[in-house]
């Protein structure tokens, strides 16, 4: 049984961390893994452009897995068919339970290029590429990461278009592409890609996507539009437990702690490929919600190197609870 149909079997709804460029890596998945883990996590998107081309090395950072994370699929994007086969034909070799080509990212780059959320306006090389993608994934299930259209709601279209090439798993973020993240997820057009998947795939698995802060609210969420999973993305920054169905409060010297695992994880694992400032991105999801934390923060954001954090760590953890 694929990855999809096992978490749809074992329960309702299932949790997704969302793919998220320069955030969801094999450092902070594992973190995520041991502290709080999700059903299933998503690599950040991969260029299966660049992947087949000379400059693949540049690519491979994101495509670096560890066991010890549990279930992560694959997020490719690109524009040549030919090489989402070849790069697709990979991934299990390299450990992933699945494929998801992403079809939602609204940023300009991507769009001018043709790739992306550009494939809404684009069926047929949409189609090219999930059938290309299929019979280069083989046996491991491959689905697609979406918005319900690109400059306005077209969810009956290209919903209805997307299950008719009979995908393992959708996932639909309730935006359109115009929108960003910039108004609040339509849940209903989400649930109308439920209806839709219900009349025209019965066997395609459907993630919901936009918004989500809480299990109560996933919960909630899946009960209303009947999703068999919850994808959440920048909820894990407000609560680093979100994942946790018995989430109980942590002190800030156990948050202290677990900031310290991650500075040292992502110099062990990266060293000189990878700049220190990225990690700081990070730092909210540790020192928060306490007297002091803006100030204690700001403190943190003038480090210069992860030696410099983690003494900064020491002292400080001295003086909380
Ligand atoms: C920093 C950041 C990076 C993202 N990178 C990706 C990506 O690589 N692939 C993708 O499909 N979506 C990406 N997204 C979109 C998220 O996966 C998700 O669809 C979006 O944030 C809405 O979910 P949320 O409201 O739970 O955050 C990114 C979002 C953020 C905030």
């Amino acid at each position: 049984m694929n990855i999809w149909k096992k978490l749809q079997s074992n329960k309702k709804p299932f949790y997704v961390l969302a793919p998220m460029d320069d955030v969801t890596d094999t450092v902070f998945r594992e973190i995520v893994a041991k502290h709080a883990p999700a059903d299933l996590m998503m690599t950040e998107f991969a260029n299966a452009d660049g992947y087949c081309s000379p400059g693949k090395h540049a690519i491979m950072s994101r495509l670096k897995y560890n066991p010890i994370e549990g279930p992560v699929v694959a997020q490719i994007w690109g524009i040549d068919p030919k090489n989402y086969y070849n790069m697709a034909k990979d991934m299990k070799d390299m450990g992933f339970v699945g494929v998801d080509i992403n079809m939602g990212c609204p940023v300009k780059d991507m769009i001018k290029k043709g790739a992306c959320s550009a494939m809404i306006q684009n069926p047929t090389l949409a189609a090219e590429v999930i059938a290309a993608t299929k019979e280069g994934a083989g046996d491991l299930p491959v689905s697609v990461k979406t918005r319900v259209g690109f400059d306005k709601i077209d969810t009956e279209n290209w919903i209805g278009f997307l299950l008719e090439q009979k995908l393992d798993a959708l996932i639909v973020h309730g935006r359109t592409r115009k929108e960003m993240s910039k108004v609040p997820a339509h849940w209903e057009e989400v649930e109308k890609s439920v209806e839709l998947r219900n009349n025209i795939a019965p066997e395609t698995v459907i993630v919901g996507n936009g918004d989500v802060l809480s299990r109560e609210d996933g919960d909630s969420k899946s009960k209303q539009t009947g999703v068999d999973g919850i994808m959440i993305g920048r909820g894990i920054f407000q609560n680093l437990f979100v994942f946790d169905a018995k989430d109980k409060k942590h002190t800030q010297k156990e948050m202290l702690s677990i900031m310290a695992e991650h500075i040292k994880l992502y110099e062990k694992t990266w060293g000189e490929h990878k700049s220190y400032e990225p990690l700081k991105k990070f730092y909210k999801v540790y020192i928060n919600n306490f007297d002091g934390a803006a100030r204690l923060r700001a403190k943190f954001m003038e480090t210069k190197n992860a030696k410099e954090a983690l003494n900064l760590i020491e002292n400080a953890s001295s003086s909380v609870e």
